[in-house]
């Protein structure tokens, strides 16, 4: 798939799942979008600003297969996942189960819980899983009686695994207990229907895997939550109810926002299927060549897995600072930006593919972890 992207050409950019990037034709859209913005700021911020978040509204839902009522736009995944359990009515002595592939910004808005007095029980749920029956189980044994959410990723961000999310929800409201899905990298990188998924809560990223100019998030809440989730920071419209309730937040960048139309764009003009499923070969192809030069294994079944791939690394990296060490090497030394990440103890480098990366990415990932490892 021929496209230009604004990543350094000569670097190996593995990491595409940290933070997006951008493709040529989005980066291009946008700077016309930010000439349209200035030419009259006013204007685009307050007459047109609730219309064009509208049509975006629109289009999003219409990609997530989410209702627009049920969608709203927060800043990141983090602010998403904090309106979220800071909306909740958590008493001491309450319980959220969450598992140990939570992102840590996840564990921190966690954090802020435990001041409260609520127990956060984190499931463990191992790399080399078999089923989606039992991950539920990983997942659910955590739940007791005091249970009041439970927290599941859609993709885990230190593993790239792929959780049986549809599962979790079911299972969850087997027992009446409403799920807040983490799905920061699912848009772009899975089909997501967030309707037939039935979960009370998601977030998603849009500068990731759909490659909006950073940052941009959606918020898709279930009916019965409306009047309860509320943003942080009140809108200009919040006694207006929920979507008011986050439209105006304070001055922001707005092409972000305005920008996810050609961003879709983009990915619909190359075919998603088509997209993930080159991604997909791409990275596995590439994780396992890696794992042959480090004579150690790709982790987690091929099924559990889109376009985010973990290697094992052969050394354990568990104090201060070491592995963020071996990363900066990696992107200092030898021109190789991927993430060294943790897990149960065993220390892994994962790696994503994206249309901008190639075959020659993944052996100068090889051959950077067999010098920098040496
Ligand atoms: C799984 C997961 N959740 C949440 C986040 C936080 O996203 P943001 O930095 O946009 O808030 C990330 C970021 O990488 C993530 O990977």
């Amino acid at each position: 798939m021929d496209t230009t992207w604004l990543v350094d050409p000569d670097h190996a950019y593995l990491n595409h799942g940290g933070f997006g990037a951008l493709p040529l034709p989005v980066a291009e859209a946008a700077a016309v979008i930010r000439a349209q913005v200035e030419a009259n700021p006013t204007d685009l911020l307050m007459r047109r600003w609730p219309a064009q978040v509208d049509a975006v509204r629109q289009r999003v839902a219409g990609f997530l297969g989410a209702q627009p009522a049920n969608l709203v736009f927060v800043a990141n995944a983090t602010a998403g996942t904090a309106t979220v359990l800071g909306s909740l009515d958590w008493q001491p002595g309450d319980e959220v189960v969450a598992t140990d592939h939570r992102y840590p910004a996840v564990a921190s808005q966690l954090g802020v819980l435990l001041r409260q007095g609520v127990k956060v029980v984190e499931q463990h749920v191992p790399v080399d899983v078999g089923s989606s029956a039992e991950i539920v189980e990983h997942v659910m044994s955590g739940v007791t009686a005091r249970t009041k959410l439970v927290v599941v990723d859609h993709i885990a961000s230190p593993t790239g695994f792929v959780f049986p999310v549809a599962d979790v929800v079911a299972a969850a409201r087997e027992r009446g207990l409403p799920v807040l899905v983490d799905g920061a990298h699912a848009p772009g990188q899975l089909p997501v229907d967030i309707d037939a998924l039935g979960a009370d809560f998601w977030v998603g990223t849009l500068h990731k895997w759909v490659c909006s100019p950073r940052a941009c998030a959606a918020l898709v809440v279930a009916p019965r939550w409306h009047d309860v989730v509320r943003p942080r920071v009140a809108s200009h419209g919040y006694a207006a109810g929920y979507q008011a309730a986050f439209e105006w937040t304070g001055t922001a960048d707005p092409i972000p926002l305005l920008a996810i139309p050609a961003a879709l764009d983009f990915w619909d003009g190359l075919g998603w299927d088509a997209v993930r499923r080159h991604q997909h070969a791409l990275v596995t192809a590439g994780a396992h060549r890696v794992a042959e030069a480090l004579r150690t294994e790709v982790a987690i079944a091929d099924r559990f897995t889109a376009a985010m791939r973990l290697v094992r690394l052969p050394v354990v990296l568990s104090r201060e600072g070491e592995r963020e060490a071996l990363a900066y090497r990696l992107i200092t030394e030898y021109g190789v930006t991927a993430h060294i990440t943790e897990h149960a103890g065993t220390t892994y480098v994962r790696m994503c593919g994206q249309l901008y990366n190639t075959p020659e990415h993944y052996e100068r990932l090889a051959e950077a972890l067999q010098k920098a490892l040496d």
